[in-house]
């Protein structure tokens, strides 16, 4: 059993510390995530969550503890080469979507395949087709980012981070800047690679969605991980008042609004 999980470990953090000159904002940070899983990281702002997404994508460095990524050290990577090598194997979506506004949905897809993996045009347009089949916009192929909604613009950025064919993808607060009313077609573009078995580390508001897709919740706090266990731990029998109070805070508010979206 013990083998079993650690041969399944994708990502390990282990006593990372970080600091942005003399703040310190990552105080021992321990985390594994086994493939195929799927980890939500809540906590209040400032915590250190997308730190944590930073970290393990190689755009921060931390100064003190391991990070292995799939068999890679990333703690230790000195060159930009190397990270650009991590990176391709590691799909991160943020809360601004970043399309290129004067090319069109299809090659906006179609543009780190071919640049960056040398994956011939032809065969890059079929498997970005085959992503915008995915995310239900296949018929936006020709569109440019400004004729989209904004959710219709996020899950175009999902679709190109799923172009590289990334072994996990990082999602931080992806849903934070929408228009409530396309928040839920957006959670259930990510709620379906789950299924398909993506490993997916999510930092995210949304706690009832973190509850339903969640196999591991974290919650950090002041640059710390407080607590972390199955959504039915963290969420309804944690005895951590500040996480009771957290989760409370945030799911009755936030679950009003999905509950009135049928999601
Ligand atoms: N490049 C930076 N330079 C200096 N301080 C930084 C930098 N990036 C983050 N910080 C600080 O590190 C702390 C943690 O930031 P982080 O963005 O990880 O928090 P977070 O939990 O994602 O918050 P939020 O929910 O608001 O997104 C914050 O106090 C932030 O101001
Ligand atoms: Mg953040």
């Amino acid at each position: 059993m013990t083998n079993a999980s650690a041969d399944a470990a994708i990502v390990k953090l282990e006593d990372v510390h970080l600091s942005f000159g003399q703040t310190q904002v990552l105080k021992g940070i321990d985390l594994t995530i086994n493939k195929g899983d799927a980890v939500s990281i809540i906590g209040p702002s400032g915590s250190g969550k997308s730190t944590i997404l930073r970290c393990i994508n190689a755009l921060v460095q931390p100064q003190r503890g391991h990070i292995t990524v799939d068999g890679t050290r990333v703690d230790q990577l000195s060159k930009e080469s190397e990270r650009i090598t991590l990176r391709k194997r590691v799909g991160i979506v943020f809360q601004q979507y970043n399309l290129f506004p004067h090319l069109t949905v299809l090659d906006n897809i179609v543009l780190a395949p071919t640049r960056i993996l040398g994956v011939e045009r032809r065969e890059a347009e079929k498997l970005a087709r085959e992503l915008l089949d995915k995310v239900r916009l296949a018929e936006k192929a020709g569109a440019y980012p400004g004729q989209l909604s904004g959710g219709q613009q996020q899950r175009v950025a999902i679709a190109r981070a799923l172009a590289m064919k990334p072994e996990l993808v990082l999602f931080d607060e992806v849903t934070s800047a929408l228009d409530p009313e396309t928040v839920g077609e957006v959670l259930w573009v990510i709620r379906d690679l789950i299924r398909d078995g993506m490993t997916s580390i999510l930092v995210t508001h949304e706690m009832r969605f973190a509850e339903e897709i969640s196999d591991t919740v974290v919650f950090t706090e002041n640059g710390r991980i407080v607590d972390h266990g199955s959504p039915e731990q963290i969420f309804h029998t944690s005895d951590n008042p500040r996480i009771r109070q957290f989760v409370g805070g945030l799911s009755g508010a936030r679950g009003a609004v999905r509950d009135g979206e049928g999601i």
